[in-house]
């Protein structure tokens, strides 16, 4: 059965198995205002008005030109929104709410040091910065419509300014997590063909100002050795004349966009008018190989998509003051600190640095000043600020009227800590599901229509259906009883491809189930999400964690391959393992173990080595919680590493039998050792 070959997998065989919890009601209040209350949602969502459903998304937004087709499936699963409709994302965000907000704050820039000041930048003032930087990065850069370009930028006003820029012209943009390492930014540089990279000078971290360019220069030199130019290095200065001083610029290459720009002061660049279906930017994401695959979205459907999401399941309305916590490096800040949230004119906050710096009132203190009364975070930064600081949302006077969570499962109790006191009671929370891959929600509660579940997400979002199946492709349909999580319709915000390798995204999320690959009929096509889950009787989905390769560190996707690759890269190790533990802030954490090669003595220095390898190839959120030496690998009889049984050492868990093993006395070796630790 289905739940046995899940149950095999490693992530989602120690994921937290809570019992089901009470609804908790929103208020009546909460409802007064909602900007979703009309329960036919769900019916004019059904099946049944598939896919026409999806034009009330798309008019949210303003068109050059209506569509042709609302879902063209032709070259399935390759599908394309609104085929035909004319459209600009920037023009969306920015230049359509003028007329009647241009005085509006868009953007609520707050800088990791509080003697810095806070920017408060409107729509108008967005509009120049938008206009200016677009002019530079057409007649300076020389990107055009199509160009892709990577951007290397920490939390800041300029990287949203930046990404408008580019999908003002239509230019593809591929923003890179800031605390990525150099060397996995060149990965993103070469995959995306890009000739221009967009850095900045410097950033606050925990209060220590890191240089940032310097990844810059790195990350070109990589990927220069992988064949890929980049002629052009823009760098934004946050600390002109201080970090920037020392910051050696290549004559001829590196440009401080601060300097540049003032040659565009007072451009305008008309919008370009892309078609619904041209993409709008690439996210990299990890996957069961050890290369990370580039999520590539569009401009149509994903705009309409994350701009009804922000307006029906975040309750946006023009009038809030909207924080959401994540890095717009990631998935989430870029559909819900930047696209759904200007699209539907609201002020967004970006905050520059850590949640708990320098203490656990920051956040707080954060949401008081700016009247933030809608919240969004993940449950790693929930665990982080109810373990230093239980009590100190009461100590400010904020009011949420609405909270989110996204990332990971989250624990009941965390979630009731959460409710009780970062909301205080007041505001209703939605545990969004979704990923990378698919733009915007997939399961939550629409907040004033359905009660909350602690626990669990909830059912699909108006729209979205979702299934689980065994492995033989049947339904699981007996309430907790865990199987794949697969959606059986496409979606506006359902990305495109991966870049490049259109055969790579059809045996990643449909192989498994598609009965006929030569189907044009979306029914053949359900998205597997690659996630374990249950539904109760209820129909709200509970999501066990991912059954594939992959490791949710505080909510962040890492390839257990990727990680092996680059342990594997110091060349004392013979094999590397990786395998997903718990842990009480981030969810998980990755526990590496280590065969060396013969002859290599096993030292606290080797063990440092490979760390360090892993930060620097991928970045500090990689780190593995322990480099473990042992002196061989438990194996199969045909050689293959069996990381569910040392997943079962890292978690103290129950090895379960190993006599079949090729090497069953090491087991014990490496369980004592993991043990006495
Ligand atoms: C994976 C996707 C979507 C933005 C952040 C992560 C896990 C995500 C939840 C949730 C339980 C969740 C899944 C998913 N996940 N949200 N509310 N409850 N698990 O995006 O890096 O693409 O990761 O995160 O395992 O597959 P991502």
């Amino acid at each position: 059965m289905g739940e046995k070959q899940v149950m095999e997998t490693t992530e989602a065989q120690i994921a937290v198995h809570w019992q089901e919890e009470d609804y908790y009601y929103p208020s009546s209040k909460f409802i007064g205002q909602a900007n979703l209350t009309d329960p036919d949602i769900y019916d004019r969502f059904s099946l049944d008005n598939f896919p026409d459903c999806f034009t009330e998304y798309a008019e949210l937004l303003t068109w050059y030109k209506y569509w042709d087709e609302v879902l063209d499936t032709s070259d399935a699963p390759c599908f394309k929104w609104f085929r035909g409709g004319q459209i600009n994302a920037s023009y969306n965000c920015i230049d359509r709410h003028l007329k009647k907000n241009k005085n509006k704050t868009a953007i609520h820039f707050v800088p990791e040091l509080e003697e810095e000041r806070v920017d408060h930048i409107t729509y108008q003032e967005l509009y120049v910065r938008v206009n200016e930087f677009a002019a530079l990065l057409r007649d300076f850069a020389g990107l055009k419509r199509g160009d892709r370009v990577t951007i290397h930028m920490p939390m800041s006003a300029e990287l949203p300014i930046t990404m408008l820029a580019c999908a003002r012209l239509g230019v593809i943009h591929s923003v890179v997590f800031g605390g990525f390492s150099a060397s996995a930014c060149a990965d993103r540089i070469v995959d995306s063909n890009s000739r221009v990279l967009i850095s900045m000078d410097a950033y606050y971290r925990a209060g220590n100002l890191l240089n940032h360019k310097v990844n810059a220069d790195e990350a070109v030199a990589i990927a220069a050795k992988d064949g890929q130019v980049v002629d052009k290095v823009l760098v934004w200065q946050r600390y002109p004349g201080k970090a920037s001083s020392d910051t050696p610029m290549v004559d001829g290459r590196d440009y401080f966009v601060n300097d540049v720009v003032k040659k565009y002061y007072g451009a305008r660049v008309e919008p370009e008018k892309m078609l619904s279906e041209d993409p709008l930017f690439l996210m990299y994401t990890s996957g069961t190989t050890g290369k990370p695959k580039g999520a590539q979205h569009s401009t149509g459907g994903y705009l309409a998509y994350v701009t009804a999401m922000s307006k029906y399941i975040q309750d946006i309305h023009p009038k809030d003051v909207y924080w959401c916590m994540a890095d717009i490096g990631w998935i989430t800040g870029h559909s819900f600190i930047v696209y759904g949230p200007l699209a539907l004119c609201a002020s967004t906050v970006i905050y520059e640095g850590v949640p708990t710096y320098p203490d656990a009132g920051r956040s707080w203190r954060i949401a008081q000043d700016l009247d933030v009364n809608i919240f969004h975070t993940a449950p790693t930064a929930i665990r982080a600020l109810r373990k230093i600081g239980p009590d100190e949302p009461a100590k400010y006077t904020y009011h949420f009227k609405h909270m989110t969570t996204v990332g990971e499962p989250i624990e009941p109790e965390v979630w009731k800590w959460y409710e009780s006191a970062v909301g205080k009671g007041e505001a209703i929370i939605v545990d969004t599901w979704w990923q990378t891959e698919t733009g915007g929600f997939l399961c939550s509660t629409v907040p004033a229509l359905k009660p909350m579940k602690p626990g669990s997400a909830g059912p699909g979002v108006p729209g979205i259906h979702p299934i689980i199946l065994d492995d033989n492709g049947d339904e699981v349909t007996q309430p907790g009883i865990a199987g794949n999580i697969c959606i059986q319709n496409p979606w506006p915000g359902q990305m495109q491809t991966i870049w490049g390798d259109r055969q790579r995204f059809v045996d990643t999320y449909f192989a498994r189930y598609c009965k006929n690959p030569e189907s044009k009929d979306w029914r053949d096509w359900p998205y597997v999400a690659g996630d374990a889950a249950t539904r109760s009787q209820d129909g709200y989905y509970r999501i066990l964690g991912r059954i594939d390769d992959v490791i949710n560190v505080s909510g962040h996707r890492l390839g257990t391959k990727e990680i092996e690759s680059a342990a594997l890269v110091v060349q004392e190790v013979a094999e590397a393992a990786v395998v997903p533990v718990a842990h009480e802030i981030k969810g998980k954490e990755p526990d590496l173990y280590i065969a060396l090669k013969p002859g290599v003595e096993a030292t606290d220095e080797i063990a440092k080595k490979i760390s360090d390898a892993i930060c620097e190839q991928i970045g500090k959120i990689a780190k593995p919680r322990k480099v473990w030496l042992v002196p061989d690998m438990p194996k199969t009889r045909s050689g293959k590493i069996m990381r569910r049984v040392l997943g079962a050492i890292s978690n103290k868990g129950d090895v379960g039998n190993v006599m079949t093993l090729a090497n069953p006395e090491v087991v014990e070796t490496i369980k004592n050792m993991v043990d006495k630790s």
